[in-house]
């Protein structure tokens, strides 16, 4: 069984926006990134998730047990940040969480102090008063000072310094180390690109791709850009690979006569010895990074989603 799942989960807000037919599991121990450009529907999942709406259709469980039917069976054992932090008024930062520690039914003081400590928090002052990261500061704390098994976090380092979106990816990978659950949600390439094991990419309310981390970094199509000496070899190149069954053209520069390729690595003897019948400058492998991959999802006119497409 795994820790946390989502089953087809769908939310019409109309007008073609919400989740819709949402599925992905994250296994025990694991660490599992969620991206997807603003709008896409991470929160509309991770409130789902939190049994904080009900689905119109579908189902999102934690622990084998229905988020929303099972609420407070659950809450203790589960840490959330939410993407947007709203603190009630009228309470300094202690306060705050004396309150979530006597909700979570859990005061555990040595990892609070271990917490505060790292994350640099002074929690006396007032909450409406605190700048946005140390508003953030005290989510990570109040989301963590139970030391729950599952951790649900929606955009947990936005407002974060870089110096302490640092402290946080070096706690996510020894929280990992322990054992934990972690849904990350995020727009920071190096944070997921650091942490994750698995990775989901929604947009526009549907899941787009869901992949292992690992397997982009050894994917067996891999991209190289071919400079021509000449116009009539690119020209004449662009026109015998048009319908090519092992190249694919996924970019092209007529003023630079450089052509973008793609090409799967049990073809590469075939594509080096067709390109020895042009004349060439230049022949380079261009390393496709996750970065790269999720920015070809968050172009609105995607056509080549790059080596795991
Ligand atoms: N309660 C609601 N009522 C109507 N529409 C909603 C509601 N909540 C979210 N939406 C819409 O659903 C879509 C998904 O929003 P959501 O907040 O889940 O996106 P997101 O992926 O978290 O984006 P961001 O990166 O900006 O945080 C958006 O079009 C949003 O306007
Ligand atoms: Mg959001």
């Amino acid at each position: 069984m795994s820790v946390i799942e989502v089953n087809s989960l769908t939310k019409d807000y109309g007008s073609g926006r919400g989740v819709f037919d949402v599925t992905f599991q994250v296994e025990k121990g694991e660490v599992f990134g969620f991206l997807g450009p603003n709008g896409a529907g991470k929160s509309t999942t991770i409130r789902h998730l939190m049994g904080f709406s009900k689905p119109q259709s579908g189902q999102t469980k934690i622990f084998g047990k229905d988020t929303f039917d099972k609420y407070f069976e659950i809450l203790g054992n589960v840490g959330y940040i939410p993407g947007e932090i709203a603190l009630p008024a009228g309470l300094t930062g202690w306060e705050f969480i004396r309150m979530m520690q006597h909700l979570q039914k859990c005061r555990n003081d040595e990892q609070l102090n271990y917490l505060l400590k790292i994350f640099e928090l002074d929690p006396s002052g007032e909450t409406k008063r605190m700048s946005l990261g140390v508003k953030r500061k005290l989510a990570v704390v109040t989301a963590f000072m139970s030391d729950p098994d599952v951790l649900i976090l929606d955009e947990p380092t936005s407002g974060l310094d870089p110096v302490m979106q640092e402290v946080f990816i070096e706690f996510i990978r020894k929280e990992k180390e322990r054992g934990k659950t972690i849904l990350l949600s995020s727009h920071i390439f190096s944070e997921v690109d650091a942490t994750c094991d698995r990775i989901a990419i929604i947009k526009d309310g549907k899941i787009v791709s869901d992949f292992i981390a690992d397997d982009l970094k050894h994917a067996s199509q891999k991209n190289y850009e071919i400079g021509f000496t000449d116009r009539e070899n690119y020209d004449r190149f662009m026109k015998d690979s048009r319908n090519s069954a092992i190249v694919k053209i996924i970019g092209n520069d007529a003023k630079n006569k450089t052509v973008m390729i793609a090409t799967d690595d049990k073809y590469i003897n075939q594509v080096i010895a067709g390109l020895s019948e042009y004349s060439i400058g230049n022949f380079s492998h261009l390393k496709e990074t996750l970065e790269d991959y999720f920015m070809s999802y968050y172009k609105e006119d995607k056509n080549f989603g790059g080596a795991l497409q």
